[in-house]
This record gives structure tokens, C-alpha cells and sequence, in this order.
């Protein structure tokens, strides 16, 4: 796999273990990319099992609820699990709190890329040591695909109308809607300070 040194950094594409296994990336020190990849796998478990039960139990209204609080306890709870930060980011946010920063427009920018060529958004990962505040900084992101069911309940283009003034009431700035089954809906993000 190609590997490149950035001005700020050093980005290492993705590649299967085995590959690593003369020369691996710095990240792979200290299980930081292990522990993202289960980060990221138990924030999107825990939520579409919540989103899932809560959809069920009270329909679309309730499980705003479960995505407006739950959301957000269950990504602390991902994070104090694997000593990191992991949370939710998009180029189209409903939530202005996760707008992505720089480093994560660009890996969003190159997922869509990606996507756009044939890859399947459900494999687009990356990986990299950043630098921040004069600090080395882990930082991993995994796609997130929209799939058709539940994920447009909420984010396509046909919102049942009382659902779509909840939706605008809580997020007044909502951009998150429009999407269709399959596009990149966003992405899980990790950061973690290198120690
Ligand atoms: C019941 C409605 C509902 C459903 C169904 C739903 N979402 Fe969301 N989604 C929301 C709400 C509300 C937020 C804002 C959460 C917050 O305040 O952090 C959100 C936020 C997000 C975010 C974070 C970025 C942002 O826009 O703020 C992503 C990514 C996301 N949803 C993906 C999905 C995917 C993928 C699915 C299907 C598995 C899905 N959602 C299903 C309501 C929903």
C-alpha cells in the first residue's frame, strides 16, 4: 500500500495487517487502531439496537428522542471504554455540534470520492497521526452508508410532515435530509492523544 508524507503529518492509507507485518504505521503503536476500529463498531452497534427498539416501541417521534440523548451517552460510554474520543461527524449535519473540523472535511471529501469510483462506503476507513496544537495526535474515521431502513425515516427525502417540524424544531439548521439508500451518510470519528 502507498504511504505519504503530508506537510502536517504523515498519512498511512489503510491496509490489511498482513501487509504491515515487516513495516507497520506508526498508529498501530499502542493498539490505537484496534481500539478505534471497536470504538466506532460499538457506537454504531449500540445506537442502530437503540434506534431499532426505539422505533419499534413509540415510532419515529421517540426514536428522535433516543437519537437526540442517547446518542451522545452512548458515544461517552464508547469513548471511556476505550480510553479515546469517537462521535459522530457529516458533511451534512443535523446536529451543529458535529460539523467536522478540517481533517475530517478532507477524509469525509475523499470518502465521497471514493464512493463516487465504486468503492462501498460500508469498507471506507482511514487512519493517521495528525499533529495538533504542537501535540501527535491519533485521529481514525470509518464511513457510515445510509441504508434504507430506518436511516431514511429521518434522513431521505420523504419525512413525514409532523416528523419533518419535530426534526426542524430540535434542529433548526438541518441539513441532514435528501440522502438515498446507499450514499455515504457520514462518518464515526476517533481521536486519541499518543501517549
Ligand atoms: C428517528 C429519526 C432518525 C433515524 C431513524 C436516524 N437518524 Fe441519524 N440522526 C437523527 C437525529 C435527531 C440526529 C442528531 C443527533 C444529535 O443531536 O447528535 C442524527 C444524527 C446523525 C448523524 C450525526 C451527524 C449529524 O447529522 O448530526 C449521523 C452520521 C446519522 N444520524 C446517521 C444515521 C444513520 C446511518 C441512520 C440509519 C442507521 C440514522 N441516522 C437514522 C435522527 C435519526
Amino acid at each position: 500500500m502507498p504511504r505519504a508524507a503530508l506537510l502536517i503529518g504523515l498519512t498511512v492509507a489503510i491496509a490489511p495487517a498482513q501487509a504491515w507485518a515487516d513495516n507497520p504505521p506508526p498508529f498501530e503503536t499502542g493498539g490505537n487502531l484496534a481500539a478505534a476500529r471497536a470504538a466506532a463498531k460499538d457506537l454504531g452497534e449500540n445506537l442502530r439496537s437503540e434506534l431499532i427498539a426505539a422505533l419499534k416501541a413509540g415510532g419515529p417521534s421517540a426514536a428522535l428522542g433516543v437519537c437526540r440523548t442517547v446518542a451522545p451517552s452512548i458515544a461517552e460510554n464508547a469513548s471511556k471504554t476505550h480510553d479515546l474520543t469517537v462521535g459522530r461527524t457529516a458533511l451534512k449535519v443535523r446536529n451543529p455540534d458535529n460539523t467536522p473540523d478540517a481533517f475530517e472535511r478532507r477524509v469525509l471529501a475523499d470518502f465521497v470520492r471514493k464512493a463516487a469510483a465504486g468503492s462501498d462506503p460500508a469498507t471506507l476507513e482511514h487512519a493517521e497521526i495528525a499533529t495538533e496544537n504542537g501535540k501527535s495526535t491519533f485521529r481514525y474515521m470509518k464511513a457510515i452508508p445510509t441504508a434504507a431502513e430506518p436511516c431514511l425515516v429521518c434522513h431521505g427525502s420523504n419525512i413525514e410532515a409532523s416528523l419533518k417540524a419535530e426534526i426542524l424544531e430540535l434542529y433548526p439548521s438541518d441539513e441532514a435530509t435528501g440522502f438515498v439508500a446507499g450514499e455515504l451518510r457520514g462518518a464515526f470519528t476517533v481521536r486519541r492523544q499518543i501517549r
